[in-house]
């Protein structure tokens, strides 16, 4: 008898649906890539068919559905929420209710209804935090850990600790709504002028350019935090109560002005808010590391919840060294509530067991969808396109790599689709990090998009410590790590370029100044997001970086994600198709086929590009 069991996230951002089958994750992948509405948050009737498929399942063999929170909490919280704040916050109440009357307050009825067919499964309602928490620890290499969630809010809880030990998590203490670490980040998102949970990477990224000299003011006004890491926040400066907007009045007094009009010129003052709001997040992670750890007396630590997408924090939480390691879960907003609800009816309810091996259990991520090299040649024959078709797996690396040594871009799409944000070489754009050019053109000639960003490396794991400041053996599988570029990596920087570097209005120009053998990563500050691979996380893009170096000498490429601005990631061979064609990728890989860009290809693609952005809000 085995026991099937799904999780469902939806109605917030970001909805995703995750199979386990008898423990193992069989399936998880997010609405989005199969919508193509990024950030879905509708009911993830797609996720959820892909995820039966998958498992050669129809609804009536589920036993269990695990919902990732507690409609009925949250819904008393909103009511709360706007009694306190009568009778300000009518309007958001007035906006929010009829999803709630039509669907959220009536989830039992909602699910059955969505799965279109009977099922005899029990359903399930796990606490919002709790299912960060099971998706932090249960797929984490640790018998033993701590465990810390942060994100926006969930019911209640906007911040828990606890520990994971076997197959039990247990929740200690918690930090409640509206104090929350989540929303001040996002509260900056916003008034810098970029997506609330979408933005959060881009004011991250810009923090590298800024001093944060806002730090003090922060802490002296908006946000108490005590030496324990826990905090208070102070609700005059805020509007997400009772508005529409995340920051009030007082705020925009505070720092100067208005929130900054989206894609307006970023100004030093952007850069110094982005700066402080980062080290004062920074600052409270590490105290909530310190008082954790304390508490618990764990070596190691697992981290889930959107915050814990901040990987400098990570990175610094690492460095610290309170935690001999840390493991984060990959999807570790809102989408991965759906597996951590699944794996929280396995173990905790069902008291069954983890099988640790030694790595992780979450399988690289690569949790979503498979399409075969026959499916990608009928694509192709399908549109007349010579694709060329490689039987042996060394001649397909050495003539990707040689290609991109050659300075071209790479669509490379292999195996089964990455679960959460990042693009981990199964859905992911390939580039020469050692091109100077290679930032700017990426940006602007595929992702159609003015980035004060470097990209992201991806390094063979047994050479990351020749090119990063990184442990001997630190792995980072899942992108969710930042250290610095190695001090022999970088390379002198003459007095004309250090002005641009420090003084240029636009920011482009100051990311592109060369600053080591890889500039195409390197941020202002020399520090890389990295991503390290190896033969048994992914052999084929383990292959290709040892073909590459091989070429080169340089095991690191530029890795980012499969799409233009505002697209979800690809999913299917056919996106692909349609992304490289509307794009100036040079070269498409699906499986074993490459695809080389021919001039009347490149025409077609120009033709229909306009077309193809148009379908994609920008983020
Ligand atoms: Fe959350």
């Amino acid at each position: 008898m085995m026991t099937a069991i799904l999780g469902i996230s939806a109605f917030y951002h970001d909805s995703a649906a995750a199979l386990v089958i008898d423990g193992r994750i069989v399936a998880a992948a997010q609405e989005e890539r199969f919508t193509r509405v990024k950030h879905d948050s509708a009911f993830p009737s797609r996720a959820i068919a892909y995820c039966l498929s998958e498992g050669n399942l129809t609804p009536a063999d589920l036993d269990y559905i695990a919902f990732y929170d507690k409609p009925l909490t949250k819904f008393e919280r909103l009511l709360e929420n706007y009694l306190a704040y009568a009778p300000s916050g009518f309007l958001s109440f007035r906006l929010a209710m009829p999803l709630w009357l039509k669907d959220k307050l009536h989830m039992r009825r909602t699910i059955r209804r969505a799965l279109e067919s009977p099922t005899k499964a029990r359903l399930i309602f796990a606490d919002h935090h709790e299912t960060h928490a099971a998706s932090a620890f249960f797929p984490s290499p640790f018998e033993r850990a701590a465990i810390i969630t942060l994100d926006g809010v969930g019911e209640w809880s906007t911040a828990t600790f606890g520990v994971g030990e076997g197959h039990r998590i247990r929740l200690i203490d918690h930090i409640a709504f509206p104090h929350s670490l989540g929303l001040l980040y996002s509260a900056f998102t916003y008034y810098c002028g970029f997506k609330v949970n979408s933005g959060e990477y881009k004011l991250m990224g810009l923090a590298p350019y800024g001093q944060p000299v806002y730090k003090d003011v922060i802490l002296e006004r908006l946000i108490d935090l005590k030496a324990d890491g826990s905090f208070w926040l102070n609700m005059d400066y805020f509007q997400y109560c009772q508005g529409l907007t995340m920051t009030g009045r007082r705020f925009h007094e505070l720092f100067g002005g208005p929130p900054r009009a989206s894609e307006s010129s970023l100004e030093q003052r952007h850069m110094d808010l982005a700066a402080s709001i980062q080290a004062v997040t920074e600052e409270a992670v590490l105290r909530i590391g310190r008082h954790v750890q304390a508490q618990t007396g764990m070596k190691h630590l697992v981290l889930a919840g959107g915050v814990a997408l901040n990987c400098v924090a990570n990175g610094r939480l690492l460095r610290e060294g309170t935690f001999d390691d840390l493991w984060i879960q990959p999807a570790a907003g809102d989408a991965g509530g759906a597996l951590g609800a699944a794996l929280f009816v396995w173990h905790q309810l069902l008291e069954k067991p983890r099988p640790l091996m030694g790595r992780d259990l979450q399988q690289g991520s690569f949790l979503g969808p498979h399409y075969s090299t026959e499916h990608a040649a009928r694509l192709l024959a399908g549109k007349q396109l010579p694709g060329q078709r490689f039987i042996d797996e060394s001649e397909l690396v050495d003539h990707v790599a040689s290609t991109l040594a050659d300075g071209k871009v790479v669509g490379w799409f292999q195996g089964r689709m990455e679960f959460g944000p990042r693009a981990l070489g199964a859905r992911s754009i390939l580039g020469d990090p050692r091109s100077p050019a290679m930032q700017a053109t990426m940006n602007l000639k595929i992702k159609f998009r003015e980035s004060f960003r470097p990209f992201a490396p991806v390094v063979l794991l047994d050479r990351a410590t020749e090119w990063f400041d990184l442990k001997p053996g630190q792995e980072s599988p899942y992108m969710l790590l930042v250290a610095t570029v190695r001090e022999d990596r970088r390379v002198p920087i003459d007095p004309e370029a250090r002005r641009i570097m420090q003084e240029d209005p636009d920011l482009r120009h100051r990311v592109n100044v060369v600053r080591s053998e890889i500039p195409a990563v390197t941020h202002v500050d020399y520090s890389a997001r990295i991503q390290t691979v190896d033969e048994e996380r992914n052999p084929r893009l383990a292959r290709l970086l040892e073909a590459f170096e091989r070429l080169t000498g340089c095991p690191v490429l530029v890795n980012t994600s499969f799409n233009v601005r505002g697209e979800p990631i690809v999913c299917t061979p056919e996106d692909a198709y349609r992304c490289f064609l509307a794009t100036d990728m040079d070269v498409l890989v699906l499986e074993d086929i490459v695809l080389t860009k021919d001039a009347t290809t490149r025409q077609a693609g120009e033709a229909a590009r306009e077309q193809y952005l148009a379908q994609f809000q920008l983020d």
